[in-house]
This record gives structure tokens, C-alpha cells and sequence, in this order.
């Protein structure tokens, strides 16, 4: 079965691309077979990135039904074992998505022929976002330490939390519609929160309430924080677990911290990923690590990490890699400078 890694983000523009490609490349590298999807409807650029010319059929020839099978569009990248599914740049305009087209789309996906599908969601928290989201329980989200970013992935999560908790009820349900409810009557200066909601079907429906409740604890997000400057910015990784932990009920995983790179912006200027161009940069050896937390890990459905001890145990790890990270690139840095005089 494939491994399905949708990558999402709260604000646009925090390196979900960036991580995207990279984390495909770490992956091929370590002999996966990986096909990157670009399902960033109307703003697809992965074949800029992957160096490849912006005309080959994609996934907006398959919502258009030019395509019967999404491994028909599958791509060759010159990277051994990468390969690519465009997006829908040939289509200016790719209307919503309706649920049949969603759900077609992710049968594909999970037919692929290979150990990885990553999928570039693009930005925002539209339902076709949040669908292909939830797609699996440990589904990516990309943000950088800033606040604006960190409380947009948070809302994110909390649109995704109760996107999660509303499919898990038939569509004129009253669980469903006291979901609703509570979403709507929701006072000016107060939060609707998770527990807050689960607590009150399963107050009214107690079986399908704790069927609910179970199945919600299998939702665990895998967060990348990417474009750190020091290694304090871990700190604003505590604050968003724990807003996700009190108000969704959410427990988050951290793989990844990814410093502010100049080899990254570099590697987009020159189409080339900064894995390829850049091995040994600051940003492709955290994106490394990253890999190697991807592959111990099973993306398939009701799947979940082992519950540490020590809750920060993985921000604690990041941030000693981090600074290592950093101390060597200072290093080296001196000891070119050292040897320019
Ligand atoms: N770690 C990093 N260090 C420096 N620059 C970075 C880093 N990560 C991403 N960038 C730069 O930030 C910009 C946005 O990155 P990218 O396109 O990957 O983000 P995105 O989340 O996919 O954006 P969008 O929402 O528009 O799809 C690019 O110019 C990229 O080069
Ligand atoms: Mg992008």
C-alpha cells in the first residue's frame, strides 16, 4: 500500500513547496519509489521547482476527464526513483471540486503504484484542502516560527479538527447538526472548542459519541516548522502543541525544524532542488532527518506514534539538531572566512 504525506499549510508561503519536493527527493534517494502530487489548484508550480517545462497533462486533465487514471499522468523527473504528477496549470480556473470528483481522485491516489504519494496541497483551508487533508491520520503541516503563521496553522488544524469531527456522522444526523449548532451560537469572546463539542454528543449520544471520540484520537498531525533563525524559535512549536492539545484535543508530532536557508531561494532560482544543488546545506540535512522520521513511520489509516514520556521529547531533539545544525554552518563559515585573509 501506498504511503499517502499530504502537505499542508495554514498561511501560504512558509516552504510547503520547498518541503515538499525536497522530502520527495530525501525519500527517492533512500530508494523509495515516490510520485509528488501537485495538488495546488490554481497555483501549481512544483514543475518549476523540479526544473520541468509546465506542459505536460496533469491532474486537471483527470477533473476535466481527459484522463481516465491519475498513474496515466505520471510523470519521469530525471531523478531515479521521483516521479510527478502536474497540477492543473493547462486548466486556468479549476472549479471546487465536487464530493464524487474528491472522492475519485483519492481512490487514485491510493492505488498508485509506489511506497510514497506526497501531496502538495497548497494554502488555505478550503474543504477541498481539508478533504484530501484527512486523508490519512498523520497528514503534514508546514509553518515557520512566526506568530501570524503559527495561529493560522493553528486555525488550520482547528478547521481540520472539525472538518475530522463532522464526517464522522451521517449527513442529516443530529450529531451533525449539534455540531452546527454549536459552531454557530458561538458567543462573541468565547472558543468552541473540541473537548468542548465531543463532550456534548457524547452527552446526548454516548455510543456514537465514544465511537467518535476514539476515532478522533487517531488524528495526529506531523508538523515541520521550516525558516527557524535560532534555536528559540522551538519555543513557538511548545505554544502551537499546546493551544492544539487544549482547545482541539489534538495531539501534534514535530519531524522536522528547518533553519532560514539562502540555498533554498538559490535552488528555485536555478530550478533545481536544494537536495540536488546544495546536499550539504543547512536546510537539505534537516530535510534529511525529516526523511528518516517519514520512513519509520506508517502513513496508512488508524495509525499512530508511540505516546513518549516526555511530551517534548521530539522539540527537544529537533532543537539540539538545530543548534548543531547552526554551530557547524558557523563554523564553516569562520573557517572560510579564516582562510580568505
Ligand atoms: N528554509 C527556507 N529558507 C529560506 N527560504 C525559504 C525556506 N523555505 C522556503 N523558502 C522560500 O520561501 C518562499 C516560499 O516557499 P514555497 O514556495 O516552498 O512556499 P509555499 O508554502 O509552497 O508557498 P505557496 O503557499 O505560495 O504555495 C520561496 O521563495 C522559497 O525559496
Ligand atoms: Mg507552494
Amino acid at each position: 500500500m501506498v504511503n499517502i504525506l499530504p502537505v499542508a499549510s495554514g498561511k501560504g508561503g512558509v516552504g510547503k513547496s520547498a518541503v515538499s519536493v525536497n522530502l520527495a527527493i530525501s525519500l527517492a534517494e533512500k530508494g523509495k519509489k515516490v510520485v509528488l502530487c501537485d495538488f495546488d489548484l490554481g497555483g501549481a508550480n512544483l514543475h518549476t521547482l523540479l526544473g520541468l517545462k509546465n506542459n505536460s497533462a496533469g491532474l486537471g486533465n483527470f477533473i476535466y476527464r481527459q484522463a481516465d487514471h491519475l498513474d496515466a499522468l505520471v510523470q519521469d523527473t530525471g531523478i531515479e526513483n521521483l516521479f510527478f504528477i502536474a497540477g492543473d496549470c493547462l486548466f486556468p480556473g479549476t472549479p471546487n471540486l465536487d464530493f464524487f470528483m474528491k472522492k475519485k481522485i483519492m481512490k487514485e491516489i491510493a492505488q498508485l503504484s509506489a511506497d510514497y504519494a506526497i501531496l502538495d496541497l497548497g494554502g488555505g483551508s478550503t474543504y477541498n484542502i481539508l478533504d484530501f487533508y484527512l486523508m490519512t491520520h498523520n497528514s503534514l503541516l508546514v509553518t515557520t516560527a512566526e506568530i501570524t503563521s503559527i495561529l493560522n496553522a493553528y486555525s488550520f488544524l482547528k478547521a481540520a479538527a472539525f472538518r475530522f469531527l463532522t464526517r464522522q456522522f451521517g449527513a442529516k444526523s443530529e450529531e451533525r447538526a449539534l455540531i452546527q449548532n454549536g459552531i454557530q451560537s458561538n458567543t462573541k469572546g468565547s472558543e468552541y472548542t473540541i473537548p468542548a463539542v465531543l463532550d456534548e454528543i457524547c452527552a446526548a449520544f454516548p455510543e456514537s459519541g465514544q465511537t467518535a471520540r476514539e476515532e478522533f484520537s487517531l488524528f495526529r498531525p506531523q508538523v515541520i516548522l521550516n525558516m527557524g533563525q535560532t534555536a528559540q524559535d522551538i519555543e513557538m512549536g511548545r505554544r502551537l502543541r499546546s493551544l492544539a492539545q487544549h482547545k482541539l484535543d489534538l495531539h501534534l508530532d514535530f519531524i522536522g525544524f528547518l533553519p532560514r536557508d539562502e540555498s533554498v531561494p538559490l535552488a528555485v532560482a536555478r530550478r533545481t532542488p536544494v537536495c540536488l544543488l546544495a546536499p550539504n546545506s543547512p536546510f537539505a540535512s534537516g530535510i534529511r532527518d525529516a526523511a528518516e522520521r517519514v520512513l519509520a513511520h506508517d502513513y496508512g489509516f488508524n495509525d499512530i506514534l508511540e505516546q513518549e514520556d516526555n511530551a517534548n521529547a521530539d522539540l527537544e531533539r529537533l532543537q539540539a539538531a538545530f543548534s548543531a545544525r547552526l554551530q557547524t554552518q558557523n563554523e564553516q563559515t569562520d573557517s572560510a572566512s579564516a582562510a580568505a585573509y
